[in-house]
């Protein structure tokens, strides 16, 4: 016979109140849930005792003040016996500065606190990468009480409301040496009769930890002094940048581009045939100092040569021919000849890169490109050719001063992957430089692209304006008596 076995019958099997009856492991549970929050109790009260105080932290300290992890008051300074949760700055500042960013007034803001930007107890992280939004904090809205700023107002994140660079919304390269980029990055002679090469930008840009290119450079020219200040540029920016700690590398910029180094290879500054030299590469009096002296030693050593064949139609007054051959003076002879090469090199050589301009005796006016043998030189005026003046070049230095850029943490990307305009560019006065586009290519957010929070590209603090701090930590194993500071 089948039993039936329904849930009900089931059910009275079940003795209802078994929640009720003590069984060995619900007493364990007991007297755990009793011992363990007094456990701890007891082990906080003897860490505190002991001085330890990372138990009431709220998370392990950054890298940087690792050390400090039991030394809560170093921070967290007593106020009235009671610790307190908020870390004063005047704590900060007794171990290290941190100086002004810029004075917040003009603005209308109000200074935050250090550790508003350099949270603590996240772990060993880098507690200089403050957030967007501490920075936003005022750059989100510079000037909202009436102030205004000199600078972009509305700045969120890189993303949301950045500017594009000034150097690249403002004017062109003030640069006044003449270089087609385009024509040297392409196949080109070395020289009127020499081999095809293809130049790369290295073989003219440089940063200044590492030694000038010399594959188009001329010794004669690396070795010499010049007489003109080699850094009359760089154009003075609107605003001084702000001053990092960390003493710079050297290979964060590149130098300027140096005709000895990287032209005259390829460039010759040849004034006659006679000679295998070429003229020094400087300002123009020194050249025609040059120019004088060695046509003096030429024919000092070939007088020969002071008997010269004329040109027969040079007289066109109608006079009598003179005789086929004349005798020179030496002193004819260099004026003549100094006189030739000096045309040549002003109206040729040196102007294929410089702009040359002229300053007439008796007029403060520069006039540019009036060359004076386009004169007659019967007119008395010229009968002292003046020398032309050379531009000074005004390199730009730095292109982005109010941000930090280093090329060597870029080198695994070629040149022209921000530098794309230099293959293109036939004038110097183009801008080759990247705009915010393709930083931020590389530069977003999320785990997959480079850092683009602001700590990565600018300076906060400017620490030309750092004062000395005299320390007072000292380390706990030398301290005498107990918990001195
Ligand atoms: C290098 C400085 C420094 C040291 C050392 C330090 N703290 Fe902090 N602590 C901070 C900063 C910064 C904050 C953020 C609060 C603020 O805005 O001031 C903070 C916050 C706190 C808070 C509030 C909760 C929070 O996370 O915001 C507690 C609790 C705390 N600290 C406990 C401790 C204890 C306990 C120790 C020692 C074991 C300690 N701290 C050591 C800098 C420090
Ligand atoms: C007992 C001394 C001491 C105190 C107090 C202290 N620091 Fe430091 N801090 C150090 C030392 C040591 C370093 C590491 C050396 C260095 O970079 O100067 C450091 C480094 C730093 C750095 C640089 C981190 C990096 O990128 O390398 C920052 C930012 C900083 N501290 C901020 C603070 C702030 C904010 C406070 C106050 C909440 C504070 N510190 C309190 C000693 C201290
Ligand atoms: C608005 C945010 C902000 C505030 C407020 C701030 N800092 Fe900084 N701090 C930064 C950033 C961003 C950096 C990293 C970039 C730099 O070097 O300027 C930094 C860097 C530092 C460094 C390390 C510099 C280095 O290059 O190693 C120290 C030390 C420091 N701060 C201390 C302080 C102290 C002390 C205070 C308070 C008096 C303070 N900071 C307030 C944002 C801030
Ligand atoms: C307390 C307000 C305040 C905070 C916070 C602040 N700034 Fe500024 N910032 C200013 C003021 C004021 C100026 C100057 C405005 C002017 O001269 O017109 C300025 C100017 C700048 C400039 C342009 C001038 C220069 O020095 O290069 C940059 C870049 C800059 N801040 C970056 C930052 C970054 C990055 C942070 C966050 C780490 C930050 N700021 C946080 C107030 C602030
Ligand atoms: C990937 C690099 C990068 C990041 C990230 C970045 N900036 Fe910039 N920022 C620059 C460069 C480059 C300039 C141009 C500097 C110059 O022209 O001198 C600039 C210019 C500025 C200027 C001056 C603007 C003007 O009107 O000319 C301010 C202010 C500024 N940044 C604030 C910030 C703030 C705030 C953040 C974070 C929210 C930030 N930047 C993030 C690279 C960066
Ligand atoms: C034959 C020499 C030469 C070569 C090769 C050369 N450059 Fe230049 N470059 C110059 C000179 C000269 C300047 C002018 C200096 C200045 O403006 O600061 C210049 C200026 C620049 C500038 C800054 C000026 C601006 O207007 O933006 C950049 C950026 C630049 N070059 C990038 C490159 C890159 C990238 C390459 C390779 C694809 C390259 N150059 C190849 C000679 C050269
Ligand atoms: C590898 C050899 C080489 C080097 C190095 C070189 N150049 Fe040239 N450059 C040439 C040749 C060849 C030409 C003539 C190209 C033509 O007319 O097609 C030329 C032409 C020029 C022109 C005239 C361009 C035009 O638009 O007609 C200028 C200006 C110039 N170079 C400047 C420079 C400067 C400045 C440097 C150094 C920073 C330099 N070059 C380095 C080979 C070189
Ligand atoms: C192939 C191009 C090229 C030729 C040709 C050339 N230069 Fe230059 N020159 C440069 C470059 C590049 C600079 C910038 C930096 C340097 O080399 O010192 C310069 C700079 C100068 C300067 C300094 C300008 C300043 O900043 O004050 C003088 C002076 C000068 N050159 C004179 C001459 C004279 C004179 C000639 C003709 C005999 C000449 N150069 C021919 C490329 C050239
Ligand atoms: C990740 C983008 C990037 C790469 C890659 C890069 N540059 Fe630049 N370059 C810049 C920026 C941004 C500036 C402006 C820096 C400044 O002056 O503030 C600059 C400036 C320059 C200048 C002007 C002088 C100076 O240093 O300010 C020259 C010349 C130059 N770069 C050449 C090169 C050469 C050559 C290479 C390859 C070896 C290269 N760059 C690679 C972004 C880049
Ligand atoms: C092809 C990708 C790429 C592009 C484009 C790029 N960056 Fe970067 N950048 C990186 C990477 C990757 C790093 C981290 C390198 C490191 O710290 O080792 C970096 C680091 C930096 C740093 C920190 C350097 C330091 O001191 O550690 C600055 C500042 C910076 N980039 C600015 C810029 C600016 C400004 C631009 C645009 C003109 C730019 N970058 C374009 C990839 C890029």
């Amino acid at each position: 016979m089948a039993r039936t076995r329904t849930t009900k019958k089931l059910a009275q099997r079940i003795d209802l109140n078994y929640f009720k009856r003590p069984t060995p492991l619900k007493r364990a549970k007991f007297w755990l849930s009793l011992l363990l929050p007094l456990l701890a109790l007891v082990w906080i009260a003897w860490r505190g005792f002991s001085g330890d105080h990372r138990v009431y932290s709220s998370g392990r300290m950054s890298e940087a003040h690792a050390i400090l992890e039991k030394e809560c008051a170093t921070c967290h300074v007593q106020q009235a016996g009671a610790f307190s949760a908020r870390a004063a700055d005047s704590a900060c500042l007794a171990c290290h500065d941190g100086p002004v960013h810029h004075p917040v007034s003009i603005v209308g803001r109000k200074e935050l606190r250090c550790a508003e930007c350099h949270t603590e107890h996240r772990g060993r992280v880098n507690i200089s990468a403050a957030s967007n939004q501490s920075c936003a904090e005022c750059h989100s809205e510079l000037g909202p009480n009436g102030g205004t700023s000199r600078y972009a107002s509305n700045i969120r994140s890189f993303e949301d409301g950045h500017p594009e660079f000034t150097a690249l919304r403002n004017r062109g390269d003030p640069y006044t040496v003449r270089l087609n980029h385009a024509i040297h990055m392409k196949p080109i002679r070395r020289g009127p009769t020499g081999p095809a090469v293809q130049l790369t930008c290295g073989d003219c840009h440089r940063p200044a930890a590492v030694p000038r290119p010399t594959a188009y450079s001329d010794a004669s020219y690396v070795g010499a002094k010049v007489s003109y200040a080699e850094s009359k540029g760089p154009v003075p920016s609107v605003a001084i940048p702000l001053i990092r700690r960390q003493p710079a590398s050297g290979r964060e910029l590149m130098t300027p581009v140096r005709f000895a180094n990287a032209c005259a290879g390829c460039h010759l500054l040849t004034f006659d045939s006679r000679f295998d030299l070429g003229v020094p590469h400087d300002e123009p009096e020194v050249v025609r100092a040059f120019l004088i002296k060695k046509f003096q030693e030429y024919i000092a050593a070939h007088p020969n040569e002071l008997r010269e064949v004329r040109d027969p139609n040079r007289d066109l007054t109608g006079k009598p021919l003179l005789p086929e051959f004349q005798v020179l003076t030496p002193a004819q002879w260099v004026a003549e000849h100094t006189s030739d090469a000096q045309e040549l090199l002003w109206r040729k050589t040196c102007t294929q890169c410089h702009m040359l301009t002229y300053r007439f005796e008796g007029s403060l006016d520069t006039i540019p490109k009036l060359a004076p043998w386009l004169r007659s030189p019967k007119d008395s005026k010229f009968d002292q050719k003046p020398l032309p003046e050379i531009l000074p070049a005004l390199t730009t230095l730095r292109w982005m001063p109010h941000a930090k850029f280093d090329h060597s943490a870029h080198t695994g990307f070629t040149c022209v992957s921000c530098h794309v305009k230099a293959l293109t560019s036939t004038e110097s006065s183009d801008i080759l430089l990247p705009g915010i586009a393709t930083c931020q290519t590389c530069h977003a957010p999320g785990p997959d692209h480079a850092e683009s929070r602001c700590f990565e590209c600018h300076t906060y603090h400017d620490w030309s304006k750092r004062k000395e701090v005299t320390p007072r930590f000292t380390l706990p194993a030398l301290r005498t008596g107990n918990g001195g500071h």
